[in-house]
C-alpha cells in the first residue's frame, strides 16, 4: 500500500479551494493507501501568526478534518511542531537545497511581493521543509492543490541531490496526486486570483465554517459577468468568474462543467447563484455543525493530535535518523 503525506497550514479556516483541492480528496484516498495528514504550524508560523490565533486555528482545523471525514483510527492526523524529524531533516535539506532553486518558486515571489527584504527567512526556505515533510515518511503520492505542483518539483530535485551527494537510493520520488476538478478554486471577487485562507477580504472565500446566511450573502456578492451562461465550455474562456462558480457547482455537485452549462443554459446569475448556494449549503453544512460540535470537547481534539504525533514519529524518527547517519551525524 502506498503512503500518502499531505498538509494544510493553520493560518486561517480552510476555505472551499483548500477543501476541493485537497481535503476532499484526502477523505476519497484512505479507502487505498496508507495516510500521514499534517497541520503545518512551522510552516504558519514562516509569516507572523499570533499565538492565541495559531493554537486555536489549529484545532479548529483537527475539527474540520474528522468533520470531513478523516478516519484517525486508520490513519495518521497530527500538528508538525510536535514530530522533531521535520525539523531534524529539514536543517539537513536547508544545506542540500540551492538558493537558485529556491529563486524560482512563484509561491514566495507571490507572498514576498516587492518588499522581499522584510519577510522572514522561514518563507524563503519554507520549500524545504514542506520537502521535508514528506521524505521524512518516504511517502510517494501527496494529494495537493494545483498551487502545490513547483514545491513538489523541488521535493524530487532534492530528493535526487541528497541520494546523489551521498552516493545512496535513499529517498523516493514523490508523485503529486492533483483532482481533475477545482485543482485550483478561484477568488469570489477576483476571478484571476485563487482563493486563499490569508485573502484580506473574507467575502472572496466560503470558509468551511460559514453556515447557510454566511454562505448564501457571499455567492450573491460573488463577481460575475452581465451574460447569461453558455450551453458549452467554450463559452466560458475569458469569463475567469462565471467559469469560477461552474466549476465549483460542477465539483461539489459530482457533476461535469458540461453537464452544469447542460442543465442551466441561458440562465443569468441570479437564478444560477441561486442553485449554486444549494448545492454549497448541501456540502458544507453537514461539515461546519460537525466541525462545532466537536470544537466543544478542546480535550479531545488535542489528545487526537498527541496520538497522532506518537504514530508519526514512529515512522519519521527511524528514517530521519538514517538519513543523518548517511550525512554523517554521529548517532
Ligand atoms: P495550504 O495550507 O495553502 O493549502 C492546503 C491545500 O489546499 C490546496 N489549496 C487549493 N486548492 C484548490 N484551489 C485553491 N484555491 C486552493 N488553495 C489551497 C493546496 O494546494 C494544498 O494542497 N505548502 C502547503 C502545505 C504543506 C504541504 C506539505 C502539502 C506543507 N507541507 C507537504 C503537501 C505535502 C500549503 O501551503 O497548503
Amino acid at each position: 500500500m502506498q503512503r500518502i503525506f499531505s498538509g494544510i497550514q493553520p493560518s486561517g479556516i480552510p476555505q472551499l479551494g483548500n477543501y476541493l483541492g485537497a481535503i476532499r480528496n484526502w477523505v476519497n484516498l484512505q479507502a487505498d493507501h496508507e495516510c500521514v495528514f499534517c497541520l503545518v504550524d512551522m510552516h504558519a508560523i514562516t509569516v507572523w501568526q499570533s499565538p492565541e490565533d495559531l493554537r486555536r486555528q489549529t484545532l479548529t482545523q483537527a475539527a474540520i478534518l474528522l468533520a470531513s471525514g478523516i478516519d484517525t483510527e486508520k490513519h495518521i492526523l497530527f500538528n508538525q511542531s510536535a514530530v522533531s524529524a521535520h525539523a531534524r531533516l529539514a536543517w539537513i535539506f536547508n544545506c542540500v537545497s540551492r538558493l537558485g532553486w529556491l529563486n524560482r518558486m512563484t509561491q514566495f515571489k507571490d507572498k514576498a511581493g516587492k518588499d522581499r527584504e522584510n519577510h522572514s527567512a522561514g518563507l524563503y526556505v519554507y520549500p524545504n521543509l514542506m520537502a521535508a515533510d514528506i521524505l521524512a515518511y518516504k511517502a510517494t503520492r501527496v494529494p495537493v492543490g494545483e498551487d502545490q505542483k513547483q514545491h513538489l518539483e523541488l521535493t524530487n530535485d532534492i530528493a535526487q541531490k541528497f541520494n546523489h551527494d551521498y552516493g545512496v537510493e535513499f529517498f523516493p520520488t514523490v508523485e503529486a496526486v492533483i483532482p481533475p476538478a477545482a485543482a485550483r478554486v478561484m477568488s469570489l471577487r477576483d476571478g484571476t486570483k485563487k482563493m486563499s485562507k490569508s485573502d484580506p477580504s473574507a467575502q472572496s472565500r466560503i470558509e468551511m465554517t460559514d453556515d447557510a446566511d454566511a454562505i448564501a450573502l457571499k455567492i450573491r456578492r460573488a463577481k460575475t459577468d452581465t451574460d447569461v451562461l453558455p450551453g458549452e465550455e467554450a463559452g466560458l474562456e475569458g469569463r475567469a468568474e462565471a467559469k469560477n462558480l461552474v466549476t465549483i457547482y460542477a465539483a461539489l455537485a459530482d457533476m461535469s462543467v458540461a453537464d452544469v452549462l447542460a442543465q442551466h443554459q441561458g440562465e443569468g446569475f441570479g437564478p444560477f447563484k441561486k442553485a449554486l448556494t444549494d448545492v454549497v449549503v448541501n456540502a458544507i453544512a453537514p461539515i461546519a455543525q460537525e466541525t462545532q460540535r466537536l470544537m466543544q470537547n478542546e480535550d479531545h481534539l488535542v489528545s487526537v493530535l498527541r496520538a497522532g504525533a506518537a504514530r508519526a514519529h514512529a515512522i519519521a524518527d527511524p528514517i530521519v535518523t538514517e538519513a543523518e547517519k548517511i550525512v554523517g551525524f554521529v548517532k
